[in-house]
């Protein structure tokens, strides 16, 4: 059974000396790796004292926001897979929605992105998602599957292996509105239906699918408790050590 992920996505939050007391605080509320994965994601400025003070073998794991496809060159502003993977990150979270509403990334880029992050040895947490527009016009599987099939376009099932998808309704982000469990195992299913459809069956069922989107201590239980979400990636919930720590316990629900 797939093993929950929890990932924290600091945002635009925290210095390097914010990151390592945070660090600090949060291990002393959860002295033990609990039964989930654990990730965070602080700014590329706080990554490498984060590296420090987490240690070479802790149970938390670190993540980048964002990367550049090429792995050099004169692209002044952006960091690429090579440079987080020596920083000691193992995941980056690609395309998120404030990256392409505040930003305008689309999805020619978000496919480069999870390929360089593949080829380099990150494994990518590829966010999609529709809008509350998109929701109401009856659209969200229609959005959702073109973000899924244009960014992962060409990917083996090998790849797969390595990409975890992190459904967040824009509508839900930053506005204290999560999906109910009902609409995000809706979404979570037809998401493992297209997986199946484009790979096969073994590689939709091997997936992670993570719930993004106001998740909170008092929500993350509800969410946990289907099978068809394997964990969740935190935004305003996981800067708050306490809350971050409460979401980490809840999660440690045992997987049939
Ligand atoms: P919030 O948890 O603050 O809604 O943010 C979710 C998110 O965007 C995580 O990537």
């Amino acid at each position: 059974m797939r093993r929950h992920l929890i990932v924290g996505n600091w945002k635009m939050n925290k210095t390097a000396s914010e990151a390592v007391a945070f660090i600090r605080d949060v291990r002393e509320r959860m002295p033990a790796s609990p039964h989930a994965d654990v990730v965070i994601a602080p700014p590329f400025t706080a990554l490498e004292s984060a590296r420090n003070a987490l240690g070479p073998s802790s149970w938390i794991g670190l993540g980048a926001q964002n990367i550049h496809w090429e792995t050099h060159g004169a692209f002044t502003g952006e960091v690429s897979a090579p440079m987080l993977r020596e920083l000691g990150c193992r995941y980056v979270i690609v395309g998120h929605s404030e990256r392409r509403t505040l930003f305008g990334e689309r999805d020619e880029a978000i496919q480069k992105k999870v390929q360089a992050a593949l080829k380099h040895g990150l494994s990518p947490i590829l966010c999609v998602g529709e809008s509350l527009t998109d929701r109401e016009a009856g659209r969200t599987e229609s959005v959702v599957t073109a973000q899924i099939s244009n960014s992962l376009t060409g990917l083996t099932r090998g790849d797969l292996a390595n990409v975890t998808i992190a459904y967040e309704p824009v509508w839900a982000i930053g506005t204290g509105r999560a999906a109910t469990t009902e609409q995000a195992v809706t979404v979570h299913r037809l998401i493992r239906l297209f997986v199946e459809a484009g790979w096969n069956r073994e590689t939709a069922s091997a997936i992670r699918i993570l719930y993004g989107g106001s998740v909170t201590p008092q929500n993350v239980e509800s969410l946990l408790a289907s099978d068809a979400i394997d964990g969740a990636l935190v935004g305003g919930a996981c800067l708050n050590p306490d809350s971050f720590a409460t979401i980490l316990r809840l999660a440690q629900i045992p997987r049939a």
